[in-house]
């Protein structure tokens, strides 16, 4: 599928085939097409957690307001960010690069993040988000569907034990469609969206 075809045919799907589970293969490949997306400072904040357990399924549904998706897709994916990536050896993410360049871009990061936190939680999910839209996008490559479902986050980093400085950036949930999406609701103009140069 190319891209134009995967972007415009993705919908939010809410029926999946309970019975369809993704296998292994499938679930590698979602991670490794959100491993290419770009990331701040090449930091890689995302970290995906592929809740398998319909117990962990259960107890998830429950912070996203009963949904079904959360128990009956194919996979549920969570898509979480390290908000302090950036100081956990830095160096790793510039390994193949010159050594001026490597040292560059850690105080680089250093430098933008340690008194900001704000900037630091900002561009973690601004790069999770990258990884769950590419997720998606390769999930209709693929012959799935997908949904972004809301949820209470506090609620679910319990479920998911997530460490204190990680955040949720999206729950995903990934499946073989039962029924397709409703029509789409209403779509803004080009006109309201795009803006030349400056808002007025
Ligand atoms: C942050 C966010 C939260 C969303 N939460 C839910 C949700 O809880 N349940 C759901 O069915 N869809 C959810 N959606 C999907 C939107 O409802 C959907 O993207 C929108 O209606 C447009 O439809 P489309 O994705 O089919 O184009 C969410 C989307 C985003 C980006």
């Amino acid at each position: 599928m190319n891209v134009t075809d995967a972007i415009s045919k993705r919908r939010s799907v809410q029926k999946f085939d309970p019975e369809h589970r993704l296998s292994y293969p499938d679930i590698e490949s979602l991670i490794l097409a959100a491993m290419h997306c770009p990331s701040a400072f090449n930091i890689q904040h995302w970290r995906f957690v592929a809740v398998e357990s319909p117990q962990i399924r259960e107890q998830l549904k429950s912070t996203a307001w009963g949904q079904p998706q959360v128990t009956d897709a194919g996979v549920l994916m969570l898509v979480c960010v390290d908000l302090k990536a950036w100081d956990k050896s830095p160096e790793r993410y510039w390994e193949n690069a010159e050594a001026k360049v490597r040292e560059s871009m850690v105080k680089g990061m250093r430098g933008y993040y340690r008194n900001d936190q704000l900037a630091e939680r900002d561009d973690a999910l601004r790069s999770g988000a990258m990884a769950a839209m590419t997720i998606m996008l390769k999930a209709q490559d693929i012959g799935y569907d997908s949904c972004v479902v809301a949820c209470d986050y506090a609620a679910a980093a319990k479920i998911i034990n997530l460490p204190n400085d990680h955040a949720i950036c999206m729950m995903l949930t990934i499946g073989k469609r039962l029924e397709d999406a409703y029509p789409r609701p209403g779509m803004l103009r080009l006109e309201d969206v795009l803006i030349t140069d400056t808002f007025k």
